[in-house]
C-alpha cells in the first residue's frame, strides 16, 4: 500500500467514554496509530528503532471539534509542522468519513533521543520520508535558504500563486483559516525574517529587507509573479515590494492595513515597545496588543481566537520583534504610491479595528485606480482570525475574478 494513502480507522467502543463518545485517551491512541500506521506503509514501523533513536512526545495539543461515537471511520491526514535538528513537529487532522467534517486537529513536539534520554539528530531517513509526504500532500511547511538566512513557509494546493504575508507580531498561522478556502491558488505563506520559524539575524531590518527576501522565496519556487495579500505589517511590505518589484506583483490584496507613515506619536510609541522589550522581553506584549487587535466581542466570545492569536505572539524572538517595531516604525509613506497602483487591487478591512480606523481604510482604497472596498462586519484589526469565513469569501471573489 502507498505510504502516501490517506490512513482510516474505525472508532471501537473502547476507544469512547460511558456515553459513547470518542475520548481524550481515545483520540491519542487513535492519533498515534495513523502515525505508525503511515510509518508501517512507508519505510517501516522500526524506522527509528533502526537507526538507534526513539521519537519522544514533548508537547501535544488537541483540539476537539465534533463528536464521534463507535462505529464512526476516521481519515487522518499529516503534514510537517517545523523541522529542527533534534525535533519535528506534526500536525494532524482527523476528518469523519462520509462528511468529511473535521473532527479534531493535534500539534505535536518530538524529540528524537537517544537510549540515554539525550536529544539526537532526526535520522536523515525520517526526514527524507516525512519530506517526500511533504512535497505531495496538500499542505507543507518547508524551509528555505534565501539571502543566507532560513526562511519558513507554509505552501499549501497548486495554481496560480498567492503570497501571504503576515503582520506583528504573527506568524504565518494567522493565514491558516482563510488559506483552506482558497482552493485552486498555490498558497505561500512565509514567516518574515525575526518572526516566527524564520531566522533571526541579529540586524538587517527594514521593509526593503522583508520585501527582498519574498522576492528571492518567488525566485527560489521559481514563480515570476503573484497576487500579493498583505496584513497590516504584510501590507506594508507589499508596498515596499510593489515599489522595489513592480513586475513581480499582478494584483494586490490589501488587509486592515494603511499606507501613511508612522507620525511622531507612533514612532516614540515603537520606541518605548522597544525599550520594554528590551528590559523585560517580549512576555508583555499579547495582553498589551490583544485587547486592541480583536473586536471587544471577538475578545469576549472567542476563547480559541485569543487562544491562538496569543500563542502566536508567543513564539518570536526579542531580537525579530525589535527589528520589526525599528522597520515599522522607520517605513516610508506609502501615501504616493497609491494612485500609481496600476494592478486589480482589493482592500479588505475589519469594521470594528482599533488600530487602523475603517475610514482610513476606506480613503486609501479611493486613492487606488479601480480598487475594490470591502468591509467585514464585526471583525477588529484580526479580520483573517476573527472573520476567516467571511475574509476568505471577500478575497476568493476577488481571486476568481482575476481568472
Ligand atoms: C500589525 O498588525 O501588523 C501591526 O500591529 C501594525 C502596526 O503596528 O503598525
Amino acid at each position: 500500500m502507498e505510504a502516501d494513502a490517506p490512513v482510516e480507522l474505525l472508532v471501537y467502543p473502547d476507544d469512547c467514554d460511558a456515553y459513547g463518545h470518542l475520548n481524550q485517551a481515545g483520540f491519542l491512541r487513535l492519533f498515534e496509530r495513523a502515525r505508525w500506521s503511515l510509518l508501517a506503509r512507508g519505510p517501516g514501523m522500526d524506522l527509528f528503532e533502526r537507526h538507534g533513536v526513539w521519537p519522544a512526545v514533548r508537547k501535544a495539543t488537541v483540539e476537539f471539534l465534533r463528536q464521534v461515537f463507535p462505529g464512526d471511520v476516521l481519515r487522518f491526514e499529516l503534514e510537517v509542522a517545523g523541522w529542527g535538528d533534534t525535533s519535528f513537529t506534526l500536525r494532524q487532522r482527523a476528518r469523519k468519513v462520509g462528511d468529511d467534517g473535521l473532527v479534531a486537529e493535534s500539534e505535536m513536539v518530538f524529540v528524537t533521543i537517544g537510549r540515554d534520554g539525550r536529544p539526537m539528530p532526526v535520522p536523515a531517513d525520517v526526514a527524507r520520508f516525512f519530506g517526500v509526504r511533504a512535497s505531495r500532500s496538500a499542505g507543507a511547511t518547508r524551509q528555505y535558504t534565501l539571502r543566507g538566512l532560513t526562511v519558513t513557509a507554509d505552501v499549501t494546493g497548486d495554481g496560480p500563486v498567492l503570497l501571504l504575508v503576515h503582520g506583528f507580531p504573527l506568524d504565518r498561522s494567522m493565514w491558516r483559516r482563510v488559506s483552506s478556502g482558497l482552493t485552486g491558488w498555490r498558497r505561500i505563506a512565509p514567516d518574515l525574517r525575526g518572526l516566527g520559524l524564520s531566522e533571526a539575524p541579529a540586524s538587517g531590518y527594514a521593509m526593503a529587507e522583508y520585501a527582498d527576501d519574498l522576492v528571492a522565496l518567488l525566485d527560489s519556487v521559481r514563480v515570476e509573479s503573484v497576487v500579493l495579500c498583505g496584513f497590516s505589517m504584510g501590507g506594508y511590505v507589499a508596498f515596499e515590494l510593489l515599489r522595489r518589484h513592480p513586475e513581480r506583483v499582478r494584483a494586490l490584496v490589501l488587509v486592515n492595513t494603511r499606507a501613511t507613515p508612522d507620525d511622531a506619536a507612533g514612532r516614540e510609541k515603537r520606541n518605548a515597545t522597544i525599550a520594554r522589550i528590551r528590559r523585560d522581553g517580549p512576555g508583555f506584549l499579547a495582553e498589551d496588543m490583544l485587547p486592541r487587535l480583536l473586536a471587544p466581542a471577538s475578545l469576549a466570545t472567542m476563547p480559541d481566537v485569543v487562544r491562538e492569536t496569543r500563542a502566536m505572539m508567543g513564539v518570536h524572538t526579542a531580537t525579530g520583534l525589535v527589528g520589526a517595531l525599528e522597520a515599522m516604525r522607520d517605513r516610508q509613506s506609502a501615501v504616493p504610491l497609491l494612485p500609481t497602483i496600476t494592478v486589480p487591487t482589493l482592500v479588505v478591512h475589519g469594521s470594528d479595528d482599533q488600530l487602523i480606523p475603517l475610514a482610513e481604510a476606506r480613503a486609501m482604497a479611493g486613492a487606488i485606480p479601480g480598487a475594490q472596498f470591502a468591509v467585514i462586519p464585526g471583525a477588529g484589526h484580526l479580520a483573517p482570525l476573527e472573520q476567516p469565513v467571511n475574509s476568505g469569501r471577500v478575497i476568493r471573489e476577488f481571486l476568481d475574478a482575476l481568472g
